[in-house]
């Protein structure tokens, strides 16, 4: 019976084969204990030398890293091991004997893991992270599904920005210049017109000189859209879509999570609602912790963003932050106008920004004013005025950062383990 690891649990006692690689191995004079990974999870194969020929014993003492093989044998539970079971092999078929495999089981840095990524994603830290990384894609799939949105592809190539022009990759279209997308709200403010409520969930381009270990240069974002909804209303969808993914991995994900080590506890105790604070209250936060770097009208820096999230053990909301630091597209508090509706969402434990959202104008003058302010082409962006000049209506919509997101989730410093290829300030190989 040929199976997968992953579906070992149904063939307790019983002989299967299953395709793998030799992730690991030890051996003492009697016993042979090999580490397998067929992708689908992790393994122990035991080769006791009385049980089995002569021959296939010292075959297997000799194998190497990564040779991958068929291996045949009954698969029994071990309440000891992480995994609940393991095989004891009856017999070993190589298909391919891999020779030197760079990646050993001893320590190795960063740069030669990241130079290595083709073969470093299938170490059984990144194996996790991976599966991680798809609950998670799963999960929003099935919010969204659940919540009434349409899934919609806004382009990827693009002649307007919605960010601001300094972080775009130029690319020539025809005779025309033109932009990889570095968010596809503007298109998904459309479609929300179109169809209610949508999502989109892209690859994302920024040409951001950042190397911090929040900052991809390519990333992936989901980004839904609500016609007929206020900031309020877009903040409850915000908070109940991240409690949602992260009850998904918590249920979907308990060996990855083991195996990342997480805290599970601290995930159990992310539920709706989160705590909302203002860009004021923040600033004010700041000054009692001491932080004499920042006044009110300024951004808020990764330090920042940690030193409000220590505050809290959830994600926390920071709201209304001044006009001038936000998108041309963000509509002002009616009762303040130098501050605007929206939100970014820091997760806690210092991972920073996950979410950034907003009301959108959605008055047409005020949106021309600010087509003048921050001296956009009216051409560029002609189509998206005209969204306010044939049913306006009160909309808003934010952006999920998926590799910021799964950082946090999975206790992981750095974004670049969590994107199988990351494309970094000075990294675009392998
Ligand atoms: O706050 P941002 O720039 O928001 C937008 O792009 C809006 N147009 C979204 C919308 O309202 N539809 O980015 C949203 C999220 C951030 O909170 C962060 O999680 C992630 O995208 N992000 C990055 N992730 C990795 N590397 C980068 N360089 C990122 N820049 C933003």
């Amino acid at each position: 019976m040929k199976t997968t690891i992953n579906q070992v649990s149904k063939y307790v006692d019983q002989e299967v084969t299953i395709g793998v690689w030799l992730a690991n191995k030890r051996s003492s004079g009697k016993i042979a204990f090999l580490q397998l990974r067929d992708g689908t999870g992790f393994m122990q194969g035991v080769v006791v030398k009385a049980d089995v020929t002569e021959e296939t014993f010292t075959h297997a003492k000799s194998l190497t890293q990564e040779t991958s093989m068929y291996i045949t044998g009954k698969i029994v539970e071990d309440a000891r091991s992480p995994f609940g079971y393991e095989m004891q092999v009856k017999s070993i078929e190589v298909i391919d004997e891999a020779k030197d495999y760079p990646i050993t089981p001893k320590e190795h840095g960063t740069e030669f893991l990241m130079d290595h990524r083709h073969l470093w994603l299938r170490s059984k830290k990144q194996h996790a992270i991976m599966k991680i990384r798809n609950q998670i894609i799963q999960a929003t799939y099935q919010f969204f599904a659940q919540e009434g949105f349409t899934k919609i592809d806004p382009p990827i190539l693009t002649g307007s920005a919605a960010e601001g022009t300094t972080e775009l990759f130029h690319t020539k279209y025809f005779e025309e210049e033109a932009y990889l997308s570095q968010s596809g709200q503007l298109y998904m403010e459309a479609a929300a017109m179109a169809l209610g409520k949508v999502f989109s969930f892209g690859p994302t381009f920024r040409a951001e000189k950042s190397k911090t270990r929040r900052h991809l240069i390519e990333f992936w974002m989901i980004e839904p859209e609500m016609a007929f909804t206020t900031h309020d209303e877009s903040l409850e969808i915000q908070e109940n879509y991240v409690q949602f993914l992260v009850e998904s991995v918590l249920s979907h994900c308990q060996l990855e999570l083991n195996t990342l080590e997480r805290s599970l506890e601290r995930l159990e105790k992310i539920k709706a609602p989160f705590p909302r604070i203002t860009y004021d209250k923040a600033i004010e936060l700041l000054k009692e912790k001491g932080y004499t770097d920042i006044e009110w009208g300024e951004d808020l820096g990764a330090p920042h963003e940690t030193a409000i999230a220590e505050s809290f053990d959830k994600p926390v909301f920071i709201t209304h932050y001044p006009t001038n630091i936000k998108a041309f597209y963000m509509k002002p508090d009616p009762n303040r106008d130098n501050v605007v509706l929206c939100a970014d969402l820091i997760a806690p434990e210092g991972y920073g920004e996950i979410i950034g959202g907003s009301s959108r104008i959605d008055d047409l003058e005020l949106l021309e004013q600010r087509y003048k302010e921050h001296n956009l082409s009216d051409e560029a962006y002609n189509w998206y005025l005209e969204l306010r000049k044939y049913g306006s209506v009160p909309h808003a919509g934010f952006g999920l950062g998926l590799e910021r997101t799964v950082a946090w989730i999975c206790g992981v410093d750095h974004v670049r383990e969590t994107i199988p290829f990351p494309r970094l300030l000075n990294r675009l190989y392998p």
